[in-house]
């Protein structure tokens, strides 16, 4: 007989001895450990009776395999229970798509202020992977019609469940395009997280992240060329007055050489993260040849 409390601090041990990357939702070996077991039994993470709660023998057992899979396998947390949560809300999360992870659930959670004077009519995700950005900021923005655009039909199709899951198929669509390709008219507001990680840096990359799709990760021209082209289409579809949030993360060193002549601003996170940048539609006009 093992409680949950005996379970978490035995996996938190196993993790601890085992080279685990941590980064697609915790940072250390306890916190992975509690996410791994509150998820898998479906116990709220505030509930002040889990720890002593005792596990049943059909419980243990797929705890164990899940165990066993972080440790071996190196599979993340969230793909092996089937959830991640992001900016405070639950999103359906598998390989189809990326862990969600991204800074800008802070901003969007703060309203994306200073950037967004009054409430966005059309917000674009751009590169929605399973939706998080795309369906937080519109669960921010009560009024604003959303569309969520990815090249992967495997990414949309993790997309619609979790636009089903927050009951926002009314306001939130659902768009198959490469980059702008095919999408329509103007947004207000532009959020992305496109893939930025050049081709030899994704092979060094901790195992952890050979489980999410390659097409999330990678982009030619170290790492530059899809967000350069986002930069230069970007306006075509943005309002009089719009704002594109674009996340680049670690390659924000490479992109601030590339434009060393735009000044780009580039945003702080409380709760950690870099690499996030936000230009208006008048700026990306001004400075269009330079994004080539
Ligand atoms: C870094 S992931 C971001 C997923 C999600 N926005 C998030 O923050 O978790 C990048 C996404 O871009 C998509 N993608 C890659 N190339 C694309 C393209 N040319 N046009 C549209 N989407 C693309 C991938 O399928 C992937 O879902």
């Amino acid at each position: 007989m093992v409680t949950v409390g005996e379970y978490v601090e035995r996996a938190s041990a196993v993790f601890d001895g085992a080279e685990l990357f941590y980064g697609h939702g915790t940072d250390n070996a306890f916190d992975e450990a509690v996410y791994l077991v509150f998820a898998t039994l479906d116990i709220a993470f505030d509930d002040p009776e889990a720890y002593s709660r005792v596990i049943a023998r059909d419980e243990c057992d797929l705890l164990d395999s899940r165990v066993a899979d972080r440790v071996e396998k190196h599979t993340p947390v969230a793909y092996l229970v089937g959830q991640a949560w992001f900016g405070g809300m639950r999103f359906i999360a598998d390989a189809r798509a990326l862990i969600p992870r991204s800074p800008l659930a802070e901003l969007i959670a703060e309203g994306c202020a200073p950037f967004v004077s009054h409430p966005p009519e059309r917000i674009l995700d751009l590169c929605c992977g399973g939706g998080c950005i795309g369906i937080l900021a519109a669960h921010q923005f009560l009024l604003a019609r959303v569309d969520l655009a990815d090249l992967s039909a495997d990414a949309l199709s993790l997309a619609r469940e979790n636009v089903s899951l927050h009951t926002l198929a009314d306001r939130v669509s659902l768009r198959q395009s490469n980059l702008f390709e095919a999408l329509e008219g103007r947004y207000d507001l532009m959020l992305s997280n496109p893939p930025y990680v050049p081709l030899d840096e994704v092979l060094e990359l901790p195992p952890e992240y050979s489980h999410e799709p390659s097409l999330g990760l990678i982009s030619e021209d170290d790492g530059l060329a899809i967000p350069l082209q986002i930069l230069r289409e970007a306006p075509d579809y943005l309002s009089d007055g719009g704002v594109l949030v674009m996340e680049v993360g670690y390659s924000v060193e490479q992109l601030s050489a590339r434009l060393a002549q735009v000044p780009l601003l580039w945003l702080e996170f409380a709760h950690g993260g870099e690499g996030v940048l936000a230009i208006t539609r008048d700026e990306l006009l001004r400075y269009r040849d330079q994004f080539n």
